[in-house]
């Protein structure tokens, strides 16, 4: 395979042409559907070009919205960015399932969030903490020009703390720092602070104790940066007849007891919260490989990999909950670019962090209703391979009238991949 130097500084159209000849046969079909995604708007396509390097086109996602969920009391339509079939029909089933018994409450319980300057340090410890604590000041003091603005906006520098961890790696000590960022999600502000008190801290420590500041990074594990949503209601509203409702609520509890016991299907549990966590944050322009590697961390904050949800059944009445470390923003990076961000924000009434937090974090709890219910009801292909249906019509490019025909058959069949495929097969025969 062909190597290239300088391969960034070529022209989109002479990007496309290289990988086109060395990597995909010269193929003319590669290079029209490559094409076929640029926008005819050039302003639009170069905002999107310049939001990555080396940028060739345009990967479309799906962005779709689940209608009625009632949050805190207010009404909000939820943008969901998401490819798999089936999560925002599920999301917006739960929506109207909880609409009449009270809908979703959420809390903010934290709003911290965390970074760290690793360093080494070769003497003792005493010598060390005694200067740190002398000098502490000047850290907030020499940081002042980053944080003057976050400050005007509510946010700042909570705590700046030595930590010795030399049982766990020698010589290894950090300052471990903590911040409120309002409604920023925060990333470069708390790194440009952390790469000052790295400067700070050999200042004020070297030549006498020699330091070496090995790096300066946010920290994506944001337990203190939390959120929680609930919903409940009496048992019998669970189903029409007291029996089903009682049985219902008996077997939810118990999957949900599963997953918080059995890591293997606590991840598959997680997932499906997942697609409706990342739905919103991708919708929104936050950073989802962030959330995703916060939450899963939380998730298995106890030394064993568990269930985000959890279950309660008490004095008759059915309560659902889920606890979730989420740090995003409404202002700031993609939020202020993308102009389908901006209408998925608006659309959410242009919600504080905080808000986004809420709303967030009740996807992901409606989308973990939707799924343990299947699950525990009907099981999950019956909802899901009839939403999947089109995606396999499509692949066949069946026509609206083999679609119909298609719908109409598989709604007393099921619709497995190759059902599907033979059906197509024998209507086209
Ligand atoms: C599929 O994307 C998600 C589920 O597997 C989640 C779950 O099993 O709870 C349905």
């Amino acid at each position: 395979m062909s190597k290239i130097s300088g391969f960034s500084k070529l022209s989109k159209s002479d990007k496309v042409d290289w990988v086109c000849s060395n990597y995909l046969n010269g193929s003319p079909d590669a290079r029209l559907i490559i094409k076929q995604y640029w926008n005819s708007d050039e302003k639009l396509q170069k905002l999107h070009d310049e939001f990555a390097e080396n940028t060739i086109s345009n990967y479309y996602l799906p962005f779709g919205i689940a209608p009625n969920f009632t949050i805190d009391g207010k009404v909000y339509c939820i943008p969901m960015v998401i490819e798999e079939s089936s999560v925002i029909a599920a999301a917006s089933k739960a929506a109207k399932f909880w609409d009449n018994k009270g809908g979703f409450k959420t809390e903010v319980v934290s709003l911290t969030k965390v970074g760290q300057v690793h360093f080494t340090f070769k003497g003792e410890y005493e010598n060390l903490k005694t200067q740190f604590d002398e000098n502490k000041s000047t850290f907030f003091h020499e940081a002042k020009d980053i944080t003057a603005n976050m400050e005007k906006r509510g946010g700042g520098i909570k705590s700046i703390e030595l930590i010795n961890k030399t049982e766990a790696l020698e010589d290894y000590y950090q300052l471990h720092c903590t911040f409120v960022t309002a409604d920023a999600m925060g990333a470069n502000f708390i790194n440009s602070c952390l790469e000052q008190f790295g400067k700070t801290l050999e200042k004020i420590m070297n030549p006498q104790f020699q330091v070496e500041v090995i790096m300066c990074i946010l920290s994506n594990y944001v337990p203190d940066c939390l959120v929680r949503a609930e919903v409940s209601c009496p048992i019998d509203a669970l189903a029409e007849t007291k029996e089903d409702a009682e049985n219902f609520a008996k077997r939810f509890k118990y999957a949900v007891e599963i997953a918080n016991v059995e890591p293997y299907r606590a991840v598959t549990h997680n997932k499906g919260i997942m697609n409706g966590i990342d739905a919103v944050i991708l919708a929104t322009g936050n950073d989802f490989r962030a959330v995703e590697a916060g939450v899963h961390a939380y998730a298995a904050k106890e030394g064993q990999y568990k269930s985000l949800t959890h279950v309660e059944i008490k004095d008759n009445v059915f309560r659902f909950w889920i606890e979730v470390p989420i740090a995003v923003g409404t202002v700031g990076g993609l939020t202020a670019l993308h102009p389908l961000v901006k209408v998925a924000l608006k659309m959410l009434d242009n919600p504080s962090a905080e808000t986004l937090m809420r709303i967030i974090a009740v996807a992901g709890l409606a989308q973990n209703f939707g799924a343990v219910n299947s699950l525990v009801t009907t099981g999950i292909q019956k909802g899901h391979m009839k939403m999947h249906l089109l995606n396999i019509l499509n692949q066949f490019d069946a026509t609206k009238d083999e679609k119909e025909k298609a719908v109409e058959y598989f709604k007393t069949h099921t619709a497995t991949h190759s059902h599907v495929v033979d059906f197509i097969k024998s209507i086209r025969s």
